[in-house]
Formats: C-alpha cells, structure tokens, sequence
C-alpha cells in the first residue's frame, strides 16, 4: 500500500493556517479522500494534558528547556500514536504545527540552538518527515491585527510580544532556506489567492 501524504502547517501566531487548513481538508472531503487531521501541541491524550501545561499563563516560571523538552515529548507521543500509523496505512495526514514550529520558536526565538532541535525533533519523531510543510509568511504587525481581531485572549506563548514574534518569523524563514520540503506562502493575500497555491501544490503531489 501507498503511504499517505504528510502535510504541515506553520507560520506565527495569527498568520491564517486555521483558515487554509479548513479549505483544504473541505477540498480532499469533495474529492472523497481520506485524511486525518491533528494538532501541536496536542492531538492525543497524553499531548493535550502537555499543551494544558504549556500554554497556561499560570506557568511563567517554565524554564525554556523544560518548554523545549514538553514540546518535543507531546511530538513524540502524537507521532506515535496518530501520524506514524495512518501514514503507513495510506491517510493523508495534515498537522497544524509540526517541528518546524520548535525550530523557530525555541531554536530560533528561544535561542536554545538550531542544531539541538534538529537532533531531537529527530528523536521525537524517529526520523518521520513532512513530505510537504506551508510556511504561511506575513509581518508580525498584519499578524497581530489578525489575532486582534479575532478577540481570542493570548495564551503564554502569544503574550511573549511582537520582538519574539519577528524572531519566530526569522527562524521560520531560516527553515525554509535549508529545507527543501518548506513552501513559503505569501499570507498577506485573500485566502482565496493563498488556497490556489496551496491547492496547487497538493494536487501535484497526491
Ligand atoms: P495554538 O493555540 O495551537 O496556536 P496556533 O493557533 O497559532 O497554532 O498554540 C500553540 C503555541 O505554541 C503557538 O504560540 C506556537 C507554540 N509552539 C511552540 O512554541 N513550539 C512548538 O514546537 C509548537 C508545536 C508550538
């Protein structure tokens, strides 16, 4: 049997992946393909306690290592137990947020070292990649009105400021020049004009 088709999606806080990911997963529901779908942090039992954890306010005095280590231990649990299975049994699985996220948030951003995440985002997923990742770009200013205007209250990581999110930006962009696998999207455009693309792209792979 095939292997299903992994796909990620990353991008700053407020850049639009919820929107693009609903698009695409009403698009492979017309076309009657299977898929899953799941989330980071979280996606299991065991990663949603651990996201509890992490996006709590009430934990300010989280050390980044400990942060680090409970991304990467919700990660390995959702590989597991989720993504690892239905890819081998032929699933499309999509992922809103992957390792790319802790590349740039606590390798880039959190300045832990770029290296060291690669070595345990490769511990915590044994080695499973994403066959294609949209990184969805915008600015940090467009980014935040988005948030903003949604009135959704910030969670501990939102609530790091507009300096850490230009750093998560950066780091995502340095992902993007050393992997191959990472398609830049221009998120700035209608959703409609960010979907051709994406859409695009997942025919030419399915
Ligand atoms: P979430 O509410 O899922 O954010 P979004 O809707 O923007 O995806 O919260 C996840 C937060 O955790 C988000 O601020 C990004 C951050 N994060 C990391 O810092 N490192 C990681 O490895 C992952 C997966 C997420």
């Amino acid at each position: 049997m095939d292997r299903g088709l992994f796909i990620t999606f990353e991008g700053i806080d407020g850049c639009g992946k919820s929107t693009q990911i609903g698009l695409l997963t009403a698009c492979l529901e017309d076309i009657g393909k299977p898929f899953l779908l799941v989330r980071e942090p979280g996606g299991t039992v065991i990663g949603e306690k651990i996201r509890s954890i992490l996006l709590d306010k009430e934990n300010n005095e989280m050390s980044p290592e400990a942060e680090l280590l409970l991304f990467e231990a919700a990660r390995a649990q959702i590989v597991a137990e989720k993504i690892r299975p239905a890819i081998e049994a032929g699933t499309t699985v999509i992922c809103d947020r992957f390792y790319d996220s802790t590349f740039a948030y606590q390798g880039v951003a959190r300045s832990l070292g770029e290296d060291l995440v690669v070595t345990l985002n490769d511990i915590a997923t044994s080695g499973l990649a994403p066959d294609i990742t949209f990184l969805l770009d915008l600015s940090v200013e467009d980014a935040y009105a988005r948030r903003k205007g949604r009135g959704e209250a910030d969670d501990r990581m939102e609530l790091l400021g507009l300096e850490f999110q230009r750093n998560v930006r950066n780091g995502y962009l340095k992902a993007a020049d050393s992997f191959d696998r990472i398609v830049v999207v221009d998120a700035g455009r209608t959703p409609e004009e960010i979907f051709a693309d994406i859409k695009k792209t997942v025919e030419e792979r399915l």
